[in-house]
């Protein structure tokens, strides 16, 4: 069989943000299946990069006071430690933001322009007069149109579900600025997708994508596409478009080119690897993308229209992921299960989470359920309880009573063939992505192997007089059928491989050694392999995330699940006049009543007495640090003047003043006694 040669990637991760355990389903993902081909015999390259452009990552670096460099360079310094502790291992991790990539998206953009791709018109768009920027729906507030709630993003409210166009925002202002947006018309510039309407009817049918994706794309095909546009207005992150001063790419146009930009920067330090050979056109290279069901429409439309209007190839296959949920739901920040890839490995071995991800993969686009009992359970009985298993339960009479040596014989040959044969099948699974059914082959394997040793018991053996050479094959036999398995493994745990190898006493194992056995061969000192997942470790992890991502600025809106519920953006403490601060009608309160909010991860909904027999009712976002009990009858600082503030579940009647970086380290302002409700604080 000849080697093939393949190119893969995963889709790359903006950099404005931690790496989160829905990231993790992919790079995890991505990288088992390339670690599968490189053992098996295939030059396999696996490369990847930052995606450093566009508005979300410009704000996150101007919130912290940094330029966009900055910001991406700090947050990749991050990722690159988080990504080769979990073992996800590339051959190249590039950026968007890098020379290839210019020169690479302004030569197919002028390409595609050449051949009449490209169209420009005037469009209106809302437009942050404050900051002199085109605002995105995503980057417009305002009140409901349907029901009034305040702050809603720009399409959809999250109190009554009403879907709009942001233009029917009452009181709209710019999430950035708070300025009102106004309209304003400017050039824009469209790739016209159109022109690929056949070209994508067949590509899609191609057996490229499954027929679960391509059925999702025959809507948009058969709805007729429509142009895409390519530009954005100054200021704006990225790539200035060749001959428009002022027009800047949209960030997806140059992202997928930076999978070409990550392998051309490769190709350029590797004597072994040439860019054309893999993307000219009829290449006989493999590229494989690996992306989420969210970013379907960008792979297997735009990117194969760009590639095929340019005379590049198209991609051998893209294959789509479903979306992670945490014990049945979207990940929550309140509930802890918004965990970021850090806060993992501060608790927990990253095997457990390439195992478990691997065991519920399928080649399907199904999201995929980390649920933490199950975690705990399949983790402890598949790798601790089966695997781990057979080789303790030999190693230790081999070094004691053979003096670490195998024997010559097999004593189980048809046992040892029938794991032998099932490395086609449990290819054939890796290959095809199943890799949930290639560990229940490999589990299945392991139950025999275990009820084998059940059956022939060594340590009775290791007890009756002259059996000397029976244990001697016995167990001998049970490690050659632990090695069979830890190189069907190896994909998915290398780093226990690793260990194993040691133990063992033998080179790197790759695939066709499966065909071999181990015998007459001198093993090392057997050292645990892995340890069991402690169930109050996942706990900590659990509390820890609540605690990291009260800390954490804001996520982009997709990534949370009620992101205005509390969760604010830190403050930035400019300047004030003194009749600003005067301003402020700051009040002594007491806490008369605290109760728990039906629905609300945050908030707890308090009654203050703030004098003169009034009260106030208004919700605080201190749930994550005080029972509700705990805080009746405290006094406390509050802003009276607050305008009222209608949301999800009342109306907020002026603000609690607390202090401290969030989840259980808040602490409300306690006054000195001699304070009484409904004293001015000045
Ligand atoms: N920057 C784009 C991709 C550009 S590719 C040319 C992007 N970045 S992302 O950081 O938002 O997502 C990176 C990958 O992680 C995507 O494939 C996305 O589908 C995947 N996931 C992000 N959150 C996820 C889950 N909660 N679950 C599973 N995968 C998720 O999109
Ligand atoms: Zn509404």
């Amino acid at each position: 069989m000849s080697q093939r040669k393949i190119l893969v990637t995963s889709a790359l991760p903006y950099a404005n943000g931690p790496l989160h355990m829905g990231h993790l389903v992919e790079y995890i993902q991505t990288d088992i299946w390339v670690r599968f081909q490189k053992l098996f015999g295939n030059q396999c390259t696996y490369v990847c990069a930052d995606d450093a452009h566009g508005t979300a990552i410009s704000l996150h670096a101007e919130k912290q006071g940094i330029t966009p460099e900055e910001s991406v360079a700090l947050i990749n310094k991050e990722r690159v430690r988080d990504f080769s502790e979990f073992h996800v291992e590339f051959d190249n991790y590039h950026s968007t933001h890098s020379d290839e990539n210019r020169e690479l998206s302004e030569a197919i953009y002028l390409a595609l322009k050449e051949k009449g791709h490209i169209a420009s018109r005037n469009i209106v768009q809302a437009y942050d007069p404050e900051k002199e920027m085109f605002l995105a729906d995503r980057y417009i507030k305002g009140d409901c149109p349907k029901c009034g709630t305040p702050d809603q993003y720009g399409d959809n409210c999250e109190a009554c579900g009403a879907t709009y166009s942001p233009a029917d925002l009452k009181n709209a202002r710019s999430a950035i600025s708070g300025a009102t947006p106004v309209e304003k018309e400017s050039e824009h510039f469209f790739f016209k997708l159109s022109d690929f309407d056949a070209f994508l009817k067949e590509w899609t049918r191609s057996g490229t994508i499954s027929d679960e994706i391509a059925n999702k794309l025959a809507e948009w095909l058969d709805a007729g596409l429509q142009d895409w546009d390519i530009s954005r207005d100054a200021p704006y992150f990225g790539f200035e478009i060749p001959g428009e001063p002022g027009k800047y790419f949209y960030v997806w146009l140059d992202a997928p080119i930076g999978y070409m930009a990550a392998f051309k920067n490769l190709c350029d330090r590797r004597d072994d690897l040439n860019f054309d050979d893999y993307w000219k056109k009829d290449s006989d290279c493999e590229v494989h993308h690996f992306i989420g069901k969210d970013i379907v429409n960008f792979h297997c439309l735009f990117w194969p229209a760009m590639l095929h209007g340019t005379d590049y190839r198209t991609p051998t296959s893209v294959s789509v992921h479903g979306y992670l949920t945490v014990n049945g739901e979207k990940m929550s920040k309140s509930r802890g299960t918004f965990i970021t890839a850090r806060t993992y490995l501060d608790h927990l071995d990253p095997e457990y989470l390439r195992y478990y991800y691997a065991a519920k993969l399928s080649n399907r686009i199904d999201d995929l359920d980390l649920n933490t009992d199950d975690f705990i359970q399949r983790v402890n009985s598949d790798l601790v309880g089966k695997v781990v298993n057979i080789a303790s339960r030999n190693a230790g009479f081999i070094k004691k009573r053979f003096g670490g040596k195998l024997s010559a014989n097999n004593l189980i040959p048809e046992l040892t063939a029938d794991f032998q044969k099932a490395g086609d099948k449990i290819a054939t699974l890796y290959e095809g992505r199943e890799f949930g059914k290639a560990m229940r082959e490999i589990m299945a394997l392991a139950d025999k192997a275990n009820a084998w040793i059940d059956e022939v018991k060594p340590w009775v053996v290791a007890k009756e007089e002259g059996k000397d050479q029976e244990l001697h094959n016995i167990c001998t036999a049970g490690i050659n059928l632990f090695r069979l398995l830890m190189i069907y493994l190896k994909p998915v745990l290398p780093a226990m491989a690793v260990k194993a190898e040691a133990f063992l006493n033998v080179e790197p194992l790759v695939w066709a050694d499966s065909q071999s056995l181990l015998l007459d061969h001198e093993v090392n000192k057997f050292k645990p392999l892995m340890t069991r997942v402690e169930a109050d470790k996942v706990g900590n992890m659990i509390e820890a995330s609540k605690e990291v991502l009260a800390k954490m600025a804001e996520q982009k809106p997709a990534d949370t699940t009620s992101s205005n519920e509390w969760l604010e953006k830190e403050p930035v403490a400019e300047e004030i006049k003194f009749d600003d601060f005067a301003k402020v009608d700051l009040r002594i309160a007491k806490i008369v009543n605290a109760e728990h909010v039906e629905g609300a991860g945050k908030l707890l909904r308090l009654t203050l007495d703030i004098g003169e027999a009034e009260t106030r009712n208004i919700f605080a976002g201190i749930k994550s640090a005080y029972a509700p009990e705990a805080l009746i009858g405290k006094h406390t600082v509050m802003v009276a003047n607050l305008a009222p503030r209608k949301m999800k579940f009342g109306v907020s009647e002026g603000m609690v003043l607390a202090a401290g970086p969030g989840g259980k380290e808040l602490w409300i302002l306690e006054p000195h006694e001699g304070a009484q409700p409904g004293m001015r604080v000045m």
